[in-house]
């Protein structure tokens, strides 16, 4: 299969080329596009073998169930069997934007979409692109990112292409996600609702739009680690991992990298915070054993950043990557979490 590249700027889209890409979803096939938060692989919601393609294509085991992406909180509503109050006050806070909410499910939704489950997580995104896809297609479109199952989330068009150039009928190129990193995933499922995946809607933000939410992030799960993994594999150890080892530390970097290069091995360095950090935000310099790129050190730019660094890491064949933790507060959970599951 050959994989069509359509070139959209978000600013000026051009409605004709959108046309044919929502073309190709309507007739089952499938297109990744650029959303805010990273792109993702769509297809169809409604047409269960359109979605198995996702399935194959990734390399997904079906266990995973996938979000679903809708236009309208009316369009939202008619997957779902129910609309509790709680979901009205998300929705008007916090979409359209990088929020995925899970709730029991309407039999719109095939199966497949869900992994089985009771539930499906929805979200209305905020990309320009991603919005007037939604409104020509006029089905929801069930989209994870667009990467190969274990395998790092793209944040560029050649990110995807590097994964299922292909495998896939098209692409739509809409330069680089501003948000960077998965949108924040809530279940409205459990009382009180519980957040499964964390993102840069945070914890303290869920919480001042609906009063208590409990949270299962990765870091802190229970011994029936099973159990959770079926209610949602995003907490999967090592589940955005690069090609390279990575292994974070709390202090300086430095001494580590200069014994990892001395003993001749290739590294990557996400530097954190020292006094180059602001003048060269997100920017890299090549030696010849290390690639050191100072990451931003507000949330959302280092969000927006990590993926495409270690994309970088990966292209440039380092052996190994030594990541220096940002602070451990409610705002970094999301690119903390990121970061830990890309130790292995
Ligand atoms: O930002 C995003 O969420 C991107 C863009 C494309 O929207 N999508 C994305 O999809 O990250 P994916 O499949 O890579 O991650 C979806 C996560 C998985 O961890 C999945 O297990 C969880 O959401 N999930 C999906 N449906 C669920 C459900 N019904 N209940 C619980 N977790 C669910
Ligand atoms: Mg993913």
């Amino acid at each position: 299969m050959q994989t069509n590249v359509f070139k959209i700027n978000p600013e000026d889209i051009d409605m004709s080329l959108l046309k044919h890409a929502a073309s190709i979803l309507r007739s089952g096939g499938l297109v990744a596009f650029p959303t805010e938060t990273v792109y993702g692989l769509g297809a169809n919601a409604l047409d269960a073998k359109a979605v198995e393609k996702i399935f194959t294509a990734k390399g997904r085991p079906s266990t995973n169930p996938i979000i679903v992406h809708v236009a309208s909180v009316s369009a939202a509503q008619e997957l779902l069997s129910q609309w509790p109050a709680v979901a009205q006050k998300l929705a008007d806070r916090f979409w359209p934007g990088p929020l995925s909410i899970a709730l029991p499910k309407s039999s719109h939704i095939p199966d497949i979409v869900t992994a089985g489950g009771p539930t499906v997580a929805i979200r209305i995104p905020s990309h320009p692109v991603a919005r007037a896809l939604l409104e020509l297609v006029g089905v929801p479109i069930a989209a994870p990112s667009a990467n190969l199952s274990m395998e790092i989330s793209p944040t560029l068009a050649v990110h995807v292409l590097k994964g299922l150039d292909g495998k896939i009928d098209a692409i739509i190129d809409g330069g680089s996600c501003p948000g960077g990193i998965e949108s924040t995933v809530i279940t409205l499922a459990t009382d009180p609702p519980t957040l499964l995946r964390p993102g840069l809607i945070t914890l303290r933000a869920l919480e001042s739009a609906i009063g208590k939410v409990q949270s299962k992030s990765h870091s802190q799960k229970s011994q029936n680690s099973s159990e959770e993994i079926a209610q949602s594999p995003g907490m999967m150890d090592r589940h955005y991992a690069p090609r390279a080892g990575l292994e974070v530390t709390e202090s300086n970097g430095a001494s580590r990298v200069h014994a990892l290069t001395s003993a001749g091995l290739r590294i990557g360095w996400l530097k954190f915070g020292d006094e180059l950090d602001g003048k060269l935000d997100g920017e890299f310099n090549k030696g010849e054993t290390a690639l050191t790129i100072n990451m931003p050190t507000v949330p959302e730019g280092y969000a927006a950043r990590i993926y495409a660094a270690l994309h970088e890491m990966d292209e440039f064949g380092v052996d190994h990557i030594v990541a220096e933790l940002p602070p451990n507060t409610d705002d970094w959970v999301g690119v903390l979490d990121r970061l830990k599951r890309a130790v292995h």
